[in-house]
């Protein structure tokens, strides 16, 4: 069985999202298969942000219904989103960057932590049991990234693409079965984008989790993903293989800016 013919983990199913006037996703349908690596693409503007932001709790859509793991959904909260296995990074680096790239990838598993704090106090014993296997986890994870040598180092003073690589970090701090990526080498190198995306595969293939891609680099989408979903002005124009997208002329018209002077005349 190939990956893109998994079984489904995600389904979106004829989602909208208005914000007043905007129309930021119009009537959208697409799924995601276990184990895939799915990317979202589109010009700017398009609404690949927003479809992250329905799909992991954020916005909640007008229309249209989210079914994860075979749960059907008008909408959740964020936190529900978290603990039901869904992570995610963010399209600017959202990190506490006083903190330590220890630290902040440490604050991925506060999800995780089923004891309360107040519980912590009164029973010493195994919320320490509780943090030396979270400590653990992490110091796996920063090893799995190759950050060993910016462990202790305030994230604020790292160079922007070790800043990404540990967003990554904290959110495969959550353990998700789902990881949301929000443009990961925006703004990246070309060595950064490399080694990103190696780590992207690795994470793919070492951890089994799926994935949601937005990205701008079309190299980089046809080196990774499975299969993609083009948006354009908040619909769906495609949604294929790498290849069968590439050569669809919706595709092409939308990335030359067609569509977008047709509409402006
Ligand atoms: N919180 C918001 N309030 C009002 N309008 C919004 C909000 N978020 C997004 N929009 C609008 O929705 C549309 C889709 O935006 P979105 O950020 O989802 O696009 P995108 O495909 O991620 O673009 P980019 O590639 O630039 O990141 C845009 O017209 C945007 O201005
Ligand atoms: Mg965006």
């Amino acid at each position: 069985m190939t990956r893109a013919t998994g079984e489904i983990m995600l389904d979106v199913h004829n989602v909208s999202l208005r914000f007043g006037g905007v129309k930021a996703v119009t009537d959208i349908s697409f799924d995601i298969r276990k184990g895939e690596i799915r990317a979202i693409i589109g010009p700017n503007g398009a609404g690949k942000t927003s479809m992250l932001n329905v799909i992991n709790g954020v916005y909640h859509p007008q229309q249209g219904t989210i079914t994860f793991k075979g749960r059907v959904r008008k909408a959740m909260q964020p936190h529900q989103a978290a603990k039901s296995g869904i992570a995610r990074t963010f399209q600017n680096v959202a990190l506490f960057k006083g903190m330590s790239t220890l630290d902040n990838i440490m604050s991925g598993r506060f999800l995780k932590m089923h004891r309360n704090f107040f519980w912590q106090l009164i029973h010493l014993g195994p919320a320490r049991q509780e943090e030396i296997a979270h400590r653990r986890k992490v110091e796996e994870i920063i090893d799995f990234l190759e950050i060993q040598h910016v462990r202790k180092v305030p994230v604020g003073k790292l160079p922007y693409g070790l800043q990404k690589r540990v967003e990554l970090g904290r959110a495969l701090a959550m353990e998700p079965e789902l990881l949301l990526l929000d443009e990961p080498m925006a703004g990246m190198n070309l060595e950064e984008k490399e080694d990103m995306s190696r780590f992207i595969l690795d994470v793919n293939h070492e951890f089994g989790t799926t994935i949601a891609l937005i990205e701008h680099d079309m190299g980089v989408v046809m080196d990774l993903s499975d299969r993609v979903v083009v948006l354009d002005y908040g619909r769906k124009i495609a949604d294929g293989t790498p290849d069968e997208v590439k050569s669809n002329q919706n595709v092409i018209d939308a990335y030359l800016g067609v569509a977008h002077q047709e509409k402006s005349r």
